[in-house]
């Protein structure tokens, strides 16, 4: 007798009678996901995704008409400048995020703004529309064109979009929309993919841009495996200390623009409001005359961010010292604290070491790495670094300073900041142009860097 549910690989296809981890025709893991027992349905996305097949053919490259995208402000310079310069037309944009970083008052606020020229459908799975309300009149959002729905199954949220025809939907969270048709819990695996392929349709078949919210679990990924990354056409990520105030918007994904661009926020009690200067946040209440701490510049897409890099050594009193990282990669703090001891002289190798980068910044370019083995040197020798003092240089493994990219940038944004010494490798500095009011100190290793700090 044939099962009534059937379960198969995305990966080979293998079927299967009932869900399993792994696949155990290929080995690939968390690729089995359900399929629909009933294949005809009047609406919902099957019957969407049938229609489709049926008037799509193949076309001569040609002949394909090229439109530039439609784009479109939404009214967030800090989310327009991540999503490449605003939202495209009929684009599908995953906003993942932990719960209670802000996704949801992240989207209610740029409702504001797009209520203005275009008709919004807001769809929560998580809130009842009185809930939106009241967040809503606390973020002062009383525009006419936004239309509140609160609904979790999939059919009946695209009976409201046909019916609506909104410019824009936001879903808020795909882990909370279920498809009838499939008997697995909402915010499972083949559950999340199927509402995400019909949204996906929704927003190439009628130009509606749609924004859905997903949470991202403890392991990192948006509904187990990230299994939707590859759909959409492009991801953001929210991320940021939730005892902090400030949240740093990241594109992981983007079909139409830069993936390298970054918006920072702050969340305040009136939602989220706008951070056009990083740098002097991140710095905001900077310890003066501390040992163990260094600011250098790194580049967040084409913006120079100020960051401050923190350590901490202390004999250990274990047999293997302990080293913790946040912010820098823990293999590349390791291999700093090799070429401090072997060309710097310093003897950190019996030495517990702690590292943090302020502001849940992380700091993964090269060109820290000079603040790092500064902080690192300055809190083992239990000496200050002059507080108008910046570093930016990549170490190599025998304490040779390289060139970093866009040192020109990184050297204004150091000035701006009021900083009046920067340590920068030798080799940058052939056709730099120094900024007035900043010495630049040439170092060729960081022996010689060391030596100025003595
Ligand atoms: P929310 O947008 O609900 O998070 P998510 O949708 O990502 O789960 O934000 C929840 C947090 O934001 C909550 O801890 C309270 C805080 N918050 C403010 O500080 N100010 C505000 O104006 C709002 C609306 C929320
Ligand atoms: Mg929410």
């Amino acid at each position: 007798m044939k099962t009534k549910i059937q379960f198969y690989c995305t990966e080979c296809g293998n079927e299967t009678p009932k869900w399993q981890g792994k696949c155990s025709a290929c080995g690939a893991w968390n690729t089995i996901v359900e399929r629909p027992t009933e294949p005809k349905k009047k609406s919902g996305a099957i019957s969407m995704r049938s229609t489709r097949i049926a008037i799509n053919r193949p076309k001569p490259l040609e002949e394909v008409e090229t439109t530039t995208e439609l784009r479109f402000e939404t009214g967030m310079c800090e989310l327009d400048r991540v999503l490449g310069g605003g939202a495209v037309k009929g684009s599908l944009v995953l906003v993942g995020g932990a719960p209670g970083i802000g996704k949801s008052t992240l989207m209610l606020q740029i409702c504001d703004n797009l209520c203005r020229f275009a008709t919004v459908l807001y769809v929560s799975g998580e809130e009842s529309e009185r809930q939106i309300k009241l967040r809503a009149e606390r973020l002062h959002i009383r525009n006419q064109g936004l239309y509140l729905l609160s609904e979790t199954n999939l059919e009946n949220i695209l009976d409201a979009v046909h019916e609506q025809k909104p410019d824009i939907l936001i879903v808020d969270s795909i882990q909370t929309l279920y498809n009838g048709e499939l008997t697995t819990a909402p915010g499972s695996v083949g559950q999340v993919k199927d509402c995400t392929m019909a949204l996906m349709q929704v927003a190439k078949g009628e130009g509606i841009t749609v924004f859905v919210i997903g949470h991202v679990n403890k392991e990192g990924s948006i509904a187990g495996p990230k299994v939707l990354e590859h759909m959409v056409d492009c991801v953001l990520y929210f991320e940021g200390d939730q005892n902090l105030n400030y949240r740093i918007l990241r594109a992981a994904k983007n079909r139409f623009g830069a993936t390298n661009e970054i918006g920072v926020f702050e969340m305040e009690d009136i939602g989220l409001s706008e951070v056009p200067n990083p740098s002097e946040m991140l710095l905001d209440g900077r310890p003066k005359n501390t040992p163990g701490t260094c600011v250098t510049c790194v580049m967040e897409g084409v913006r120079p961010v100020l960051a401050e890099v923190q350590a901490l050594i202390a004999p250990t009193s274990f047999n293997v010292p302990r080293r913790t990282s946040n912010g820098f990669d823990f293999n590349r703090v390791n291999l700093l604290l090799a070429v401090l001891e072997k060309r710097g002289g310093l003897m950190v190798s019996t030495c517990d070491a702690y590292i943090n980068v302020i502001g849940g910044l992380f700091l993964d370019e090269p060109a820290a790495d000079l603040a790092m083995v500064i902080a690192l040197a300055s809190s083992f020798r239990d000496k200050p670094v002059p507080g108008d003092l910046a570093a930016v240089g990549e170490v190599g493994l025998t304490g040779e300073l390289r060139s970093v990219s866009a040192l020109g940038q990184r050297l204004s944004e150091v000035r701006r900041l009021g900083f009046t010494k920067c340590l920068v490798p030798t080799r940058n500095t052939g056709k730099l142009i120094e900024p007035e009011g900043l010495q630049l100190i040439h170092v060729h290793n960081i022996r010689e860097a060391l030596a100025v700090l003595q």
